[in-house]
């Protein structure tokens, strides 16, 4: 089972972005945090069932630099919920999926393991595990 979490943003700045998107109708959900490991800045929003992630570089090597360089916001990844992340990458893996980020524990989002993978088809999606 694969529920979407959220929605991936890049951002140049998280602040003008929370404005816009609280005119949007959506509400913060939690503190804006500092993810040193990442080098990034992370929000997330949401609007009754549709949750966003607003994500800011904040160092000169970052996690979003591959995205970053093209100096416009833009959404640039889908979250999926899974029960069990080594399944749920394995499965994704024997179907045309590559894995871009090995499973790790994301401060942002309560230290949940989350994992980057890419295929053609669909473009760069996130794992988060339940
Ligand atoms: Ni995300």
């Amino acid at each position: 089972e694969m529920k979407i979490h959220h929605v991936g943003y890049y951002v140049q700045d998280i602040k003008k972005a929370r404005n816009i998107f609280s005119m949007m109708g959506f509400d913060e959900e939690s503190e804006e945090i500092y993810d040193e490991e990442r080098g990034i800045n992370v929000l997330f929003l949401t609007n009754g069932e549709n949750r966003i992630e607003l994500i800011e570089k904040c160092t000169e090597e970052s996690d979003v630099d591959f995205i970053a360089k093209g100096k416009r916001s833009m959404p640039y990844h889908i979250c999926y919920e899974v029960n069990n992340m080594e399944e749920s990458v394995d499965f994704l893996k024997q179907n045309r999926f590559i894995v871009i980020k090995k499973p790790s524990n994301a401060i942002a989002i309560q230290n949940r393991k989350v994992a980057f993978l890419y295929c053609k088809e669909c473009g760069l999606i996130e794992l988060v595990e339940k």
